[in-house]
């Protein structure tokens, strides 16, 4: 039995899965004093590009935009930021530029700054709303990979090769990848109001049923979404195919 029975599946292609993550966001878009987390990679471009199209035919969204604060999950150590790879160009292409956030608006833990600054500097903003997840294929969130203790905060990390496997289809080369980033901890990630997760495809089959149904352990850091009491796990067939009756 997960520890938490507030985690909602929802079964959907990855158009509509996009769709609905970023009518989620545009709500919390709606509210007085947005904040919002935003995770990179392919699981969430689409969610971005819907949430622009929604932002661009409604000016009650636009003027959310104005007031909000985006805080990314993670940056790779190492990359310049104007790197094309590195986690700030990334959002301020796929998220800032196209949905019309200002690009101070747009915050990233940074090495330059103490780790922990960065979780003071979420709690001084009130705390992020609404947090977008990926997972990893070896079950990481942010990149908390494997070990990573429950109560994590942001702090600086070594990349799994896994990790790095998986994302060297951004860099052309296993070498080019970073060797190490900054996350938002595990715990850090827990204290957001609301947790969606998005997953698509069977290499995320394993990871996501064991962070749903397994237990609650360091070597699985998405299997701590069963302490939270607000996760909506937004999940294509392949993806979620063992979690269904007959999967
Ligand atoms: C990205 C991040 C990672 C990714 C995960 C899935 O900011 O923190 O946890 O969400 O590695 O990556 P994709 O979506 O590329 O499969």
């Amino acid at each position: 039995m997960p520890a938490s029975s507030s985690l909602r599946l929802i079964v959907a292609d990855r158009d509509e899965a996009s769709r609905q993550a970023a009518d989620l966001l545009a709500g919390v878009l709606r509210t007085e004093s947005p904040v919002l987390g935003l995770a990179t990679g392919s699981s969430v471009e689409a969610v971005y590009e819907e949430l622009a199209i929604l932002v661009s035919g409604d000016p009650e969204l636009q003027s959310g935009v104005s007031r909000a604060q985006a805080f990314a999950l993670d940056e790779y150590i190492g990359l310049p930021p104007d790197d094309a790879n590195s986690y700030r160009a990334t959002l301020l292409r796929q998220f800032a530029e196209p949905v019309g956030l200002a690009p101070d608006h747009l915050h990233l833990p940074s090495p330059q700054a103490v780790a922990a600054a960065y979780d003071d500097e979420i709690a001084r903003a009130g705390g992020i709303r609404l947090q977008l997840l990926g997972i990893g294929s070896n079950g990481h969130i942010g990149f908390n990979e494997p070990g990573s203790l429950l109560n994590s905060r942001t702090r600086l990390v070594d990349l799994d090769e896994r990790t790095r496997r998986d994302n060297a289809r951004f860099f052309g080369a296993l070498d080019a990848v970073p060797m190490q980033a900054i996350t938002q901890g595990i715990g850090t990630i827990l204290n957001a109001a609301t947790l969606v997760v998005l997953a698509f495809g069977s290499a995320k089959a394993e990871a996501l049923t064991a962070a749903i149904l397994g237990p609650v352990t360091p070597d699985l850091p998405a299997s701590a979404l069963q302490h939270h009491p607000d996760v909506i796990v937004l999940a294509d067939e392949e993806a979620s195919r063992m979690l269904r009756p007959g999967g």
